[in-house]
């Protein structure tokens, strides 16, 4: 009995002290999410930071919403995708409805020799706001070895995900860092904040990304530029395979609009409401369950897509 009183005080004192570390989580979890989608602010890009926004894929998904976002803002806009027709049809409906100067760039990034094309191309140019948003995923979830034309997979994810991040950067930056004033968002994705076996190297290209932003954010904030990490849940695009929203799933465009009100106060957001509340639960499950989730669930996925090809 007299032992037994010790070992309960110490537990008493885990519990609270469990509690009371839950507690702050959460409120300061409640408090950055009211800074950034409650609070009415200023937001913090435009063309104060210099007239142009650079996005790298911005004829689909959540690259054509910062596109229009940011022209919506008062940005012109440099719109950088593979397919000239898609790169015309997006540029002429944003200078339309936004009444902005717009410029095309016709790159394939699975090429390493295009930075030199894109750096004619944007000499000269006032760049205020970089949005390194292309990306590329795989068909399906698929064991590492199993992954169809795996060479070319690897050279492919790594090419778009990693190196455009890298080489876009280092084309963008020096004009900020000299006028001391800029943005640049990456895009990366919640499986770049936890990992995500059968999705692996998406996954890893995705930490690269976080991982980089993170850093250069803490090498050039000192010199007035803002890096972010974006870090999105399933958002309703091509690239995802999923066309209807939900509360949990919105669309590129809702995505768009709730992330932009984050930047300028977090280096590192989910960027929308309930993908940080996801965030936030993920973080506290014990390795072993997160684990057991994300691979049940991506297996079943697999199961279901290799059913349907090979009924096809
Ligand atoms: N959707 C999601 O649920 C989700 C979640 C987390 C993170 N993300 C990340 O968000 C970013 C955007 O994804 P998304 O879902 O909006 O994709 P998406 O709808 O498939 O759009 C991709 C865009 O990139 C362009 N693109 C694709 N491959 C290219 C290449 N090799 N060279 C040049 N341009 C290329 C496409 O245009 P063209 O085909 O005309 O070239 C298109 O404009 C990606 O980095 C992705 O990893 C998405």
């Amino acid at each position: 009995m007299e032992s037994a009183l010790p070992a309960a005080g110490f537990l008493y004192w885990v519990g609270a002290g469990t509690v009371a570390y839950l507690a702050l989580r959460i409120s300061y979890l409640l408090f950055t999410a009211f800074q950034a989608w409650g609070l009415g602010h200023e937001p913090g890009f435009g063309p104060a930071l210099g007239e142009w926004a650079v996005v790298t894929g911005s004829t689909d998904g959540i690259g054509k919403s910062y596109a229009e976002e940011l022209a919506e803002h008062g940005m012109k806009v440099v719109l950088i995708s593979r397919s000239q027709d898609k790169l015309n049809q997006v540029s002429s409906e944003i200078r339309e409805k936004f009444k902005v100067e717009t410029k095309t760039i016709a790159v394939d990034f699975v090429s390493e020799d295009i930075y030199d094309k894109i750096k004619t191309s944007l000499a000269g140019l006032n760049i205020g706001v970089l949005v390194n948003n292309v990306g590329v995923a795989y068909e399906y979830p698929e064991y590492f070895l199993e992954i169809p034309d795996l060479d070319n997979t690897i050279k492919k994810l790594i090419t778009v995900n990693i190196l455009s991040v890298c080489k876009m950067t280092q084309l963008v930056l020096p004009g900020m860092v000299k006028r001391s004033k800029g943005v640049i968002l990456n895009i990366s994705s919640f499986s770049g904040m936890f990992p995500v076996p059968l999705l692996t190297i998406y996954s890893a290209t995705k930490a690269f990304v976080d991982f980089f932003s993170q850093c250069i954010h803490e090498e050039y904030k000192s010199n007035g530029i803002f890096v972010q990490s974006v870090l999105p849940f399933y958002v309703a695009t091509k690239l995802a395979k999923i066309r209807k929203t939900s509360l949990q799933i919105p669309s590129a465009e809702t995505y768009v609009k709730l992330a932009l009100k984050t930047v300028g106060l977090k280096p590192r957001t989910n960027g929308y409401p309930i993908h940080s509340l996801l965030g936030s639960i993920f973080s506290v499950l014990p390795s072993w369950l997160y684990f057991k989730i994300i691979m049940n669930s991506n297996k079943s996925v697999r199961a279901r897509y290799l059913k349907k090809a090979k009924k096809n």
